[in-house]
């Protein structure tokens, strides 16, 4: 079913652009609740990304922590920018590295709020949208079997009207021109008919209730882009947040000053798959032509999280553990490895998870090194981490990556943990208790 919602455009664009004050004041209300959810706040909102942390309990941390000493923060795996935001609401600097280059580009682009005149950016999407209705034309595209499962011709068509007006957009590094990219590529979940759980795998065999049609989900999406542009611009958030393609093991970055603090949160050991994490859009870009293509274009700078890594890589377990970086875990790690190697033949999928880890661990191990030279001697790191049992196999995360941190001459560490976890092992059952919490790193 196609639905649309109408009466919401109605507030945009002429109250936005005219009673910018009346604007703001209706959005401070709106969010004058709770704050815990960040769908409900201003930029954080624009693209949902399930794998982030709140943004409220950063700002809170970043408030505690700058009462006492200026904080310069950094988040190593920035995801889609919810430490830089919350940095730049406390007018505290901020640089965030993130290295998968679909997710980089939408923390990059959130980013680029205070360049935006807002009422240019809703013009601008007026025009586009006019030359899309104007082009309209039957999709060419049902043959790609990812959208040709997502979407009906009918809401493929639209995209592709809107994707090839975006394209005749003039500047190609114009911020305006990225907004549009990003409002649009925000929308392709909510229209498309395909169980599409906003930034979880595509589920194409499960259909959804309720299909946004594409010219309004776009012009309601713009809509809000345009009024949190005018509320922050209006709230005064800062302008020193930036986010950096570059890896987290070995970013070859030199600040301009060291840092004071890190909040962030890396993959979990949990083989959840941040480069299929966003198959269908960028196969909606052109960017992939299939499942294929996500081991060259992303996963291949990710942290070994997920056993497609390790089994892409062909990785050698012996030659990982005698990295000397895992030398302070090496006992016990070599045990759930070899454990994980025994296990796998007597499984169906015979999945590289003893590889995986030791990889996993190993590239944790190179972020702590390169964190060491980033920080200050008297700095906090906090990870946001889980741990996780492949196979049942139990890996006591925060313990080893603590391990490793104090290898490389933090100080030292302990773990808060935050909630029990059940596991989400996708087609593997086990009865391990797991948690997730916070690893506080000092020194
Ligand atoms: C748990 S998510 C972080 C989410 C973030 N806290 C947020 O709220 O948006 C982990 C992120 O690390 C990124 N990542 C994976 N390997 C990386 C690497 N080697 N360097 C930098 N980022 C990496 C992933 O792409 C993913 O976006």
């Amino acid at each position: 079913m196609i639905i649309s919602s109408h009466s919401q455009l109605n507030l945009f664009p002429t109250e936005v652009a005219n009673n910018q004050a009346l604007t703001s004041v209706q959005l401070k209300t709106a969010r004058s609740g709770t704050f815990t959810d960040n769908m409900k706040l201003p930029i954080h909102r624009w693209f949902r990304y399930s794998a982030g942390f709140s943004a409220d309990w950063v700002k809170q941390l970043i408030e505690h922590k700058s009462k006492t000493r200026h904080l310069n923060l950094l988040d190593p795996f920035a995801g889609c920018g919810t430490t830089l935001l919350a940095a730049q609401a406390s007018q505290v600097s901020c640089t965030g590295f993130e290295t998968h280059p679909f997710v980089y580009k939408i923390a990059h682009v959130k980013l680029l709020y205070w360049r935006i005149e807002a009422s240019v950016l809703w013009q601008t999407s007026e025009k586009l949208i006019e030359l899309a209705k104007k082009q309209l034309k039957p999709t060419q595209r049902l043959h790609i079997p990812l959208l040709n499962k997502c979407y009906t011709p009918e809401n493929l068509a639209k995209l592709d009207a809107l994707r090839n007006a975006y394209f005749e957009l003039s500047q190609n590094d114009d911020p305006i021109k990225e907004m549009i990219w990003l409002a649009i590529t925000a929308i392709l979940r909510s229209c498309s008919t395909a169980g599409t759980a906003q930034w979880q795998y595509v589920l194409p065999n499960k259909k959804k209730a309720k299909v946004l049609e594409p010219f309004i989900a776009f012009q309601e999406k713009i809509a809000l882009m345009v009024s949190d542009i005018v509320y922050v611009q209006q709230n005064q958030w800062g302008k020193n947040a930036s986010v950096l393609l570059k890896d987290a093991r070995q970013p070859q970055f030199e600040p301009t000053e060291l840092f004071d603090l890190v909040i962030t949160s890396p993959p979990y050991p949990n083989n959840y798959d941040y480069a299929d994490a966003t198959r269908l859009e960028m196969t909606f870009w052109g960017e992939i032509s299939g499942w294929k293509d996500l081991q060259t274009t992303v996963r291949q700078y990710l942290i070994r999280s997920c056993s497609q890594h390790s089994a892409a890589e062909r990785l050698e377990l012996d030659k990982i553990l005698q990295d000397q970086i895992l030398q302070p875990i090496k006992a016990e790690l070599s045990n759930a490895c070899q454990t994980l190697a025994e296990i796998r033949l007597t499984k169906g999928g015979k999945k590289t998870y003893h590889t995986m880890v030791a990889a996993y661990f190993q590239d944790l191990g190179k972020v702590f090194y390169s964190l060491r030279t980033l920080c200050k001697a008297d700095s906090t790191l906090c990870f946001v981490i889980g741990d996780a049992a492949p196979y049942g196999v139990y890996l006591p995360v925060e313990k080893w990556l603590g391990q490793l941190a104090l290898a490389v001459g933090f100080k030292s560490f302990s773990f808060e943990k935050l909630r029990d976890r059940n596991t989400k092992w996708k087609n593997r059952k086990h009865t391990v208790p797991l948690h997730e919490g916070r690893l506080w790193i000092e020194g």
